[in-house]
């Protein structure tokens, strides 16, 4: 694993022949467990090779009984030939492995292959700069913290790998039928898709080609999840691993960072400024200068005289502050949360037992174990206090983990009893979750928005991610958006880049392309490096105040439906952001898996946002059906490509036929939002013959009370009939007040939204 760039191949282990019976030589026994609804786990045991640091699922898995088909549309078995067959309920063969290759080991390293098909498309693997469809790629899972550990010139240019968040879970696509495969490992694993490369059939003999995955340590043990839909597919991964919870609503408004923001006069500058130009804003970020010598969970005395006071004027404004949060703790005798974690033992050891010590921002560093109950505690005591100073969330960085220079492979976990490989993947995760545990212990009843770097499976549960640290260019604008939704599909929906791009220097066009392209993602937040001049809505031109102004004003008037999409999230996992081909069937005649310039925001919205420099004109393909151009204001048919002309004041922007979107009223120049007081674009033609229908939530956007039912709830319904939309209402529940609401025919009202 030490090299990223380099792979576990299949030809140096040894494999197991039979892996359906008890013993074989290495005396390694594969089963399989089935949970409810076309889940299945194949397990290798032998607990005296592995490690055993498992994720966390949330299905129970009961051992497969082999003579009943127990979850109803598929069946895994372990054939006579010693080969995983997966097949659907017609017997129609999904998924094999390669006979005889079926589970391999090398040392601690485990690895099962499969033959791959012509029809194979490769889609997931949560978070790769790599392109969108991941077809003939090598991927490695082991988070790193990319500019420490990749050249300058390959980060530049997009071509590295492995990235902050490592998910293995690769999303095989056969035309429209989807098959999920992860891997229960948060040791350093690994996907091949490059058959060609890996020179698979000189070992195999088999004349399909063929790919691998597995893991350097860990339990060995792959779940396979069915489809048969992309949308049932990501559903029930979403079972398996858990979703991300609905955030609070300040959480989805506009975001405002910058590496240099340390200060409360750093606040008061951005909160001016955004009410001056009548920007809505929700967060204003701190970065590491707040920090007294960046000791975490302190304030520098000449940046905030008063924490608790000055943090309280910000939010008496109407804004919440969100500082950064690093796990490195700086190894000073007279720093109280050293000397209290000493005196807690919550530290990682290194080999010789004393603390593993890293060189990060303070200079040298220890790191807190988070694979301790007792350091999680500690840890949620200290994120505990320091909320008391009025802060709305944290902002968690350098969780890869990061250690500078240090080889970060002698930080040892557990009081030294786990090697690093063992856990590396999960420290950022458990990071997360008991910085959730801290917030949550000063305000049970309040939701808590953290945003992370680094991430792995599952991670979702406890925090959103922004991507770590792009470019300001158009490689790195254009990559945003098939990262961003490989991400969802890979359980991470709460997602955005650094709008603008972290590192070089972004410019007034770029600004404008980049809020465009972005300005419906899940996380909207502007941030760049200490080194890049400021990139905020004004510094630029009056032109790009005026644009970006206008997309953020936008993005608060589509709030209701962000939330509820949040909302919807919460119960189904489907994803905000959607390639094209989760909500349409990929055909011949209209092939959608290619498309990574082009997504869905929920079901309702597509975007196919501007992302060349050079670019005048693009090709947009429209999706079978009927389409309301927001930018022309008129009908579009689909089934077809047509070409869009770039304008500045406008991004291509679409309404699903069939459609109702709830809106903020008028223009919205501030963050106070009323959810209750809505106006319904209803993008119904005249062609379409059913009833549109669209239920709308409206809670206090803060609490958990709508878990014990607390909320409002209304069933719309829209219908043209004869060239006129009727829209009808039921109020299911009213407990979080009424909702009022006018109608936006797009039939009438054209363009209503530019
Ligand atoms: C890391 C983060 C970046 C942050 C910087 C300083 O590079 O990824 O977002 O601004 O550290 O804290």
């Amino acid at each position: 694993m030490y090299l990223l760039n380099k792979y576990p191949h299949p030809a140096n282990c040894e494999f197991v022949t039979d892996p359906g019976a008890c013993e074989d030589v290495r005396t390694i026994r594969l089963s399989i467990d089935a949970g409810k609804g076309d889940v299945y786990r194949i397990t290798a045991a032998n607990p005296a090779i592995w490690q055993t640091e498992s994720i966390d699922t949330e299905i129970a898995f009961e051992p497969r009984d082999p003579s009943r088909r127990e979850t109803g549309n598929t069946n895994l078995e372990l054939n006579s030939a010693g080969q995983i067959q997966f097949s659907d309920g017609q017997g129609k063969l999904l998924l094999e492995s390669v006979p005889f290759f079926t589970f391999g080991v090398s040392g601690t390293c485990w690895l099962f292959t499969f033959r791959m098909t012509a029809d194979m498309q490769f889609f997931g693997l949560g978070e790769k700069q790599r392109p969108f469809e991941r077809s003939g790629g090598s991927y490695k899972f082991w988070n790193v913290d990319v500019w420490a550990d990749h050249s300058t010139k390959s980060v530049r240019e997009n071509k590295y790998d492995p990235d902050y968040i490592s998910i293995p879970y690769v999303i095989v696509k056969r035309n429209n039928t989807y098959i999920g495969m992860l891997l229960d490992s948060p040791c350093c694993s690994f996907v091949s898709l490059n058959d060609r490369r890996m020179k698979m059939n000189q070992l195999t003999g088999d004349k399909q080609p063929s790919f691998f995955l597995g893991a350097e340590n860990g339990p060995p043990s792959l779940f396979i999840v069915y489809g048969p839909s992309l949308r049932k597919l990501t559903r029930t991964f979403h079972r398996l691993v858990g979703t991300g919870s609905r955030p609070p609503l300040w959480a989805l408004g506009n975001h405002q960072c910058k590496w240099g923001y340390a200060a409360f006069s750093d606040l008061t500058y951005l909160a001016d400024n955004f009410e001056k130009h009548r920007i809505p804003v929700d967060g204003l970020w701190l970065d590491i200068g707040y920090m007294d010598g960046y000791r975490i969970f302190t304030y520098d005395k000449k940046h905030f005289a008063d924490p608790v006071k000055d943090i309280a004027k910000i939010r008496q404004r109407g804004y919440h502050v969100v500082p950064i949060i690093d796990p490195g703790v700086k190894r000073d005798d007279n720093y109280a949360v050293y000397q209290n974690g000493k005196a807690r033992d919550v530290f990682c050891k290194n080999p010789q037992g004393g603390e593993f010590t890293g060189i990060v921002w303070p200079g040298l560093s220890v790191y807190p174990d988070f694979l301790l109950d007792e350091c999680r505690r500690w840890w949620a005591d200290q994120v505990a206090r320091f909320a008391e100073t009025g802060i709305s969330g944290a902002w968690l960085d350098m969780n890869d983990p990061a250690c500078g220079c240090v080889d970060c492979t002698s930080m040892l976990f557990r009081n030294g009893a786990l090697s690093h490989d063992a856990c590396h993947n999960l420290y950022a995760v458990l990071m997360a979750k008991a910085t959730k545990a801290g917030f949550l212990k000063l305000q049970p009843g309040k939701r808590t928005f953290l945003i992370s770097r680094s991430g792995f499976t599952g991670s979702q549960k406890y925090a959103g991610n922004w991507l770590g640290d792009n470019f300001s260019n158009y490689f790195h604008l254009r990559m945003t958006i098939g990262k961003s939704l490989n991400l969802s599909l890979s359980g991470i929906s709460m997602i955005g880049p650094d709008i603008g791009g972290f590192g070089g220097e972004c410019n007034a066009q770029l600004l404008i392309d980049w809020v465009k392209a972005c300005f419906l993602f899940p996380f909207f937040r502007n941030h760049a490096d200490l080194s890049s001049s400021n990139q905020e809505p004004w510094v630029f031109t009056k032109r790009t105040l005026h644009i970006t102004r206008k997309f953020i004003r936008l993005r608060y008037k589509l709030l209701p439906y962000l939330y509820n999409l949040y909302i919807h999230h919460e119960c189904t996992g489907d994803p905000i952001l959607r390639p094209l081909f989760y909500e349409f069937t990929d055909t011949r005649a209209l092939a959608l898996a290619h498309i990574d310039d082009q997504f869905m925001v929920g079901p309702a919205i597509m975007q196919a946002p501007f992302v060349d420099e050079q670019a005048q004109r693009r090709k947009v393909v429209l999706p079978k059906g009927w389409w309301f151009d927001l930018v022309g204001g008129k009908w579009l048919e689909g089934g077809r490509n047509i070409t869009v002309k770039k304008h500045d004041a406008s991004t291509p922007l679409y309404v699903r036929d069939g459609s109702i979107i709830p809106l903020q009223k008028g223009v919205r120049r501030d963050n106070r939002n009323d959810l209750n007081d809505i106006e319904l674009l209803v993008a119904v033609s005249p062609r379409f013959r059913k009833k549109a229908h669209y239920t709308y939530v409206v809670d206090d956007g803060e609490s958990f009370e709508y878990r014990s039912g607390v909320g409002t709830e209304y069933d719309f319904t829209a219908r043209n009939v004869r060239g006129e939309v009727r829209v009808d209402a039921v109020a299911r529940k009213k407990k979080y007040g009424a909702v009022t609401y006018s109608i936006i025919d797009v039939n009438c009202s054209g363009a209503a939204l530019f």
